[in-house]
This record gives structure tokens, C-alpha cells and sequence, in this order.
């Protein structure tokens, strides 16, 4: 099985952290709507996407073509505020003309095993994603894939290894970082893509980003798209 290749990119400035990496979702947007007609792309949740949505927002986009995923929700109210969507919503969502029915919503509010049946309808039946946007957690987690869950033995590839029947989606029960309860893309379905963009900021991922460069099988290390995969990491600290 392949390793993982990784372009990596240190920032010190916040705002050049952010404006590159809303340079590389626009950019990858119009190439995908050039060459195919449409962009599709899976959000990633947490706080450290907040500003760069916000400056996705601010663009101006061809947003008729764009199918926007998650790359995994939170089992909690559809309205409640720790919910990925309700971030992405507030910050870029509800500010731009994507066709509602272009927004495929992870429906967590109806448990990890209910949501997860219901998602991986949605995300089946096409092939690789456009650009995948994806979180690293201090664990080393991304997504809702954290160290020692279920799907470990799981590897990732772009399209998934022939012959394993790999999940596009995975229930989360006993997710280390609240809520407990989850639902994400798996492996192989975020690895399955002809871009993916890590979004990292803050001199408490060191350690988690230390340990990937190492070599260390966080679950980050195991999304492995046969492009490889781009990682901006914000150590605003080092200045
Ligand atoms: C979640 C996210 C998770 C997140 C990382 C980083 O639901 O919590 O999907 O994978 O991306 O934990 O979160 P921050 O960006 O808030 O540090």
C-alpha cells in the first residue's frame, strides 16, 4: 500500500494563511467547473475554517455549480451551534446563491447508525470529490476518524482498494472529542479525490504535526489520495 504524499506549507500570518487557502478552494473550483461543469467539495468542521469560509463567501463564484458535502457532523440538534453545518451556514452557506438541494447535509440529529445509512446515499454513485477540506485534531484526528476507532484497520486510497468493502461512511459512538456521537466520512471515501487541503493553525497542533512528519500512523496520515495531499499549517507563534 502506498504512503502518504504531503505537501506541506508553514504560515506565520494569519491573514496570508487564510486568503491562500481561499485562493486554493476558488482555484480548484474553476478548474473543476471548466473541465467537468460542476465543483464538488466536502467542508471540513472545527473553528479553524471559520475565517477562510468567511472569505470564500466574499468571492464571486459560479455557486450554481458547486455540491457542497461534510466531511463529518456532530450528533447533536440540526440547529445547534457545535454543529459543522451550522458553522459553514453562518460563515458562508447562507451568504451565497448554492442551490439548497446542492447542500448535502449530514442528518446527525438522527443518531450515528441512522445518519450514517442515509449519508452514504449521498455521497454514492459518483466518483472522486473535487476537493476535500479537512481538520487536524491534537490526537492527530481528522474528521470524526480518531486514534484506536473502529475503522483503523481500514486502509484509504483513491478509488478505495479494490475488493475491500470499505464504508464510504462510518458511525462514531465513543468520539473522544465532544460529542461522543458522530458521523463521518471514512477513510478511503475522504482519501477518494483529486484534491485534498489539511487546514491547521495553532501552536497546539505542533506536536500532532511533529508526529505526522515522523512518519507516526496518525489518523491524518491515512487519507491517501493518489495526489496526494496539501497541508497548510498556521504556527502563528513562530512568527
Ligand atoms: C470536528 C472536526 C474535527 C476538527 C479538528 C480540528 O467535528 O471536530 O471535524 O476533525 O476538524 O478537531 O478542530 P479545530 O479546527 O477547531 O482545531
Amino acid at each position: 500500500m502506498p504512503g502518504q504524499m504531503v505537501r506541506w506549507r508553514e504560515f506565520a500570518d494569519p491573514a496570508r494563511f487564510e486568503r491562500v487557502a481561499a485562493e486554493f478552494i476558488l482555484g480548484a473550483a474553476a478548474e473543476a467547473i471548466a473541465e467537468r461543469g460542476a465543483f464538488r467539495i466536502v467542508l471540513a468542521g472545527g473553528e479553524t475554517p471559520r475565517p477562510i469560509y468567511e472569505r470564500v463567501a466574499a468571492a464571486d463564484a459560479d455557486w450554481d455549480r458547486w455540491h457542497v458535502y461534510f466531511g463529518d457532523e456532530r450528533c447533536l440538534p440540526p440547529d445547534d451551534p457545535g454543529r459543522n453545518s451550522v458553522m459553514a451556514r453562518s460563515a458562508w452557506l447562507d451568504r451565497v446563491a448554492i442551490p439548497a438541494p446542492q447542500v448535502h447535509g449530514i442528518e446527525a440529529e438522527r443518531g450515528p447508525e441512522a445518519g450514517a445509512q442515509r449519508y452514504a446515499a449521498a455521497v454514492s454513485g459518483f466518483g472522486p470529490f473535487d476537493l476535500v477540506l479537512l481538520g487536524l485534531g491534537e490526537d492527530g484526528h481528522t474528521a470524526s476518524l480518531f486514534p484506536g476507532g473502529p475503522w483503523e484497520g481500514v486502509t484509504s486510497g483513491n478509488p478505495p482498494d479494490a475488493g475491500a468493502a470499505i464504508p464510504p461512511v462510518v458511525s462514531v459512538f465513543d468520539a473522544p472529542k465532544p460529542p461522543p456521537g458522530r458521523i463521518s466520512l471514512s477513510a478511503a471515501r475522504l482519501g477518494d479525490a483529486r484534491r485534498v487541503l489539511f487546514l491547521v493553525a495553532g501552536a497546539g497542533k505542533r506536536v500532532a504535526v511533529a508526529r505526522w512528519q515522523a512518519g507516526d500512523p496518525i489518523p491524518a496520515s491515512r487519507i491517501r489520495p493518489l495526489g496526494g495531499v496539501d497541508v497548510f499549517f498556521l504556527d502563528s507563534a513562530r512568527g
